[in-house]
């Protein structure tokens, strides 16, 4: 066992104080958390693990945070819910580390999660041959790097048009097969009053200049409208709405229906321009060894980190090295089956949390609170073993540590223990145990 940590850093001032916290369960909690040691939160499901670690230390931390900001930035601040505290001394600057999933952005992989993605651009950028220019160059999510294709995603979206369209049917009918193009709606009386079609002719026998118009019309300026068509508007045909509407600025919040609709005529394929490797012709015709950049990234972590074990190149040696370091981190946390351009959002929660750590490791900064709400769980246990590595690393580079967490493993190594009971929910709440895990 350590030593206290009061006696390691001198005492005074080297704890986290927590005064009458009532967060949820919380019955008036008073604890010492030891600054720059890793403390672990125990005790039963529901007993308040979470309510004092995430829900009060970090939630408070959070506040302080957002109050500093002037109020105009505040009101933008996503709202956190308010911890009942009295009063903590002693916090710092917190990070949450839990296992909530990433969100939303295909822009962001694993390769850009963990940082490795830029040291792979220097090396390529300067290594590379032909070089494709400066590391934006082999970025997809830069102007210089993209696929100008897709735009660096990998994959277009198109209209589907034998989902979309009902050959049988004329204007009057309904042709469209989806709920904006309904008889009455507004994009509707655009197609029946534009002077273009014959109302009740089926689409199935339109001239192909007919059919061109209808589709793909783009701001075509009407010949001789009806009088209802809007005077200054210009003509779209169905399809450049739907890309314009639908695929390039898709509504945020839409009905049941629609979506249900759009996931029926909107297709998603593999950009034919660059295979889904997101790169530009230039960026993914630059290699090293017979590989460019979306090779490396298309292998996995296990197998990237031995070729760049083999990889001895003096010009971009800090590179190299930083990029094998984080790759191990990786390993290290059992994620070395995982390549780096899978798309951070499709991790499972597990997976996330552990990317999640790999990106402070590298973090210069220290004095710094993470937050851990139970790292261990969906691990293999000889990978638990690696996660404490990982806490114990980032409590060594003078960090604050707290995991909630009932492994014993993860127990067994902690400086100091919190332990909450007896029970859950109303019966628990209370500190049953505060001290050295050897004590009780
Ligand atoms: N957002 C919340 N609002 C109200 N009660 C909550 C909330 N979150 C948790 N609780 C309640 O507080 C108690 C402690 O929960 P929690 O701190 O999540 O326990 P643990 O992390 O130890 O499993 C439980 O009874 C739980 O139902
Ligand atoms: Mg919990
Ligand atoms: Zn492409």
């Amino acid at each position: 066992m350590r030593d206290r940590p009061d006696e390691r850093n001198g005492g005074r001032g080297r704890w986290i104080v927590v005064e009458r916290a009532a967060t949820h369960n919380l019955r008036d909690v008073c604890v010492e958390i030891p600054k720059e040691a890793l403390t672990v939160f125990t005790g039963v499901s529901g007993s308040g693990k979470s309510s004092l670690a995430l829900d009060t230390v970090a939630a408070e931390a959070q506040r302080l945070v957002n109050d500093s900001y002037p109020s105009f930035v505040r009101n933008r601040l996503p709202h956190t819910a308010q911890p009942d505290v009295q009063r903590i001394d002693g916090l710092t600057f917190t990070v949450l580390i839990d296992q909530r999933r990433f969100t939303g952005n295909a822009r962001s992989t694993v390769a850009t999660a963990t940082d490795i993605a830029p040291l792979l651009r220097l090396i390529f950028s300067r290594v590379g041959e032909p070089s494709a220019g400066y590391s934006p160059a082999y970025s997809f999510n830069d102007p210089s790097g993209m696929c100008p294709d897709c735009e660096g995603l990998g994959v277009v979206q198109d209209v589907d048009l034998d989902a979309l369209l009902d050959l049988d049917r004329s204007i009057d009918e309904g042709p469209v097969r989806f709920p904006a193009f309904r008889p009455g709606t507004y994009r509707w009386k655009r197609f029946a009053y534009s002077g273009l079609f014959d109302r009740s002719k089926p689409l199935r026998d339109y001239t192909e200049q007919e059919m061109r118009d209808f589709l793909f019309a783009d701001q075509m300026k009407l010949p001789a409208p009806d009088p209802r068509f809007p005077k200054t508007a210009r003509f779209d045909g169905v399809v450049t709405r739907m890309r314009d509407v639908y695929i390039r600025n898709p509504p945020r919040s839409k009905s049941k229906e629609t979506e249900e609709a759009m996931h029926r005529v909107i297709t998603t394929r593999t950009c034919p321009l660059c295979g889904g490797a997101r790169l530009n012709q230039a960026a993914l015709a630059s290699l090293i060894d017979g590989r460019s950049i979306a090779d490396w990234t298309a292998l996995s972590v296990d197998r990237l980190h031995d070729l760049l074990t083999d990889l001895r190149d003096h010009r971009v040696a800090p590179a190299l090295s930083e990029a094998r370091r984080r790759l191990e981190a990786l390993r290290s946390v059992g994620l070395g089956y995982l390549t780096l351009d899978r798309v951070s959002s499709t991790l499972s929660g597990g997976e996330a949390q552990r990317v999640k750590i790999i990106r402070y490791l590298g973090s210069p900064l220290s004095s710094v609170t993470y937050v851990f709400d139970e790292p261990s769980s969906g691990l293999h246990p000889h990978d638990v073993r690696r996660l404490t590595e990982l806490l114990l690393r980032l409590r060594d580079a003078a960090n604050t540590v707290l995991v909630v967490e009932h492994h014993p493993q993860v127990i067994a190594l902690a400086d100091h223990v919190v332990d909450l009971g007896p029970g859950a929910g109303r019966q628990g709440g209370g500190i049953l145990f505060e001290g050295t895990a050897a004590e009780p």
